[in-house]
């Protein structure tokens, strides 16, 4: 499974990209809006600092501008892959941007028949938010189940890029199921490396290492 980072903080980014651990990036509005900074300078920044597939939101939602945007985004740099919201709209305009070899990715999914539609327009990413569902008291992992099990029985090309990761649970279940990404925030990608009998063992060797003769 591919990890991307769900961010904007080009901090944060380069953190997580020396780790070795980060295939790609997903950016929306709310969190560039955080940066306090132009969408478009966060992108071109990330855009240096991670060498895959970079996600940069839309703003519009009628489909001339939404593929305008669209053009506009691919046009930046190579590695931009065009993030549209899952409505008819974003549908059409997906549809023409692929039929122009611009990568997309569909974000705001919430059923397995919208992840249907977005697959057959030719979206090269579909992003089911999980969390967002669990906190209306939904499942959304049994959403991740329902998209990977119809787009194998279909043979769609749509890659699952599971969104809205809240915590390391959502990002293992997500590999049990063969989600092809999983976007996690940098606070959750520190936890995926964190265990406490790690840090009791390592305390262990460190004091147990003061007692070897030099
Ligand atoms: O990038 C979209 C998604 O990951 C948003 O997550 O935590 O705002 O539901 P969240």
């Amino acid at each position: 499974m591919k990890i991307f980072i769900d961010s904007a903080d080009t901090h944060e980014i380069r953190e997580a990209a020396r780790m070795g651990a980060i295939d790609g990036v997903t950016t929306n509005p709310s969190l560039v809006a955080k940066t306090g900074r132009k969408y478009v300078d966060v992108v071109k920044e990330i855009c240096e600092l991670v060498d895959g597939p970079i996600s940069a939101e839309v703003l519009g939602t009628s489909y001339d501008d939404i593929v305008r945007e669209g053009r506009e985004w691919a046009k930046m740099h190579k590695n931009i892959v065009v993030k549209v919201p899952l409505i008819v709209e974003g549908l059409k305009a997906v549809r023409t941007l692929t039929d122009e070899g611009i990568k997309t990715n569909v974000t705001l999914c919430f059923s397995p028949t919208q992840a249907m539609l977005a697959a057959k327009a030719g979206a090269t990413y579909i992003s089911p938010f999980v969390g967002r569902l669990d906190d209306a008291s939904e499942d959304g992992m049994l959403l991740i189940e329902q998209i990977v099990t119809i787009y194998r029985n279909y043979h769609y090309k749509t890659e699952v890029l599971v969104a809205s990761v809240r915590h390391p649970i959502h990002v293992v279940q997500s590999a049990t199921l063969g989600a092809d990404v999983c976007t996690i925030p940098f606070k959750v990608i520190e936890q995926l490396a964190k265990h406490p009998l790690t840090d009791i063992g390592l305390a262990k060797f460190l004091e147990d290492a003061k007692k070897i003769p030099r």
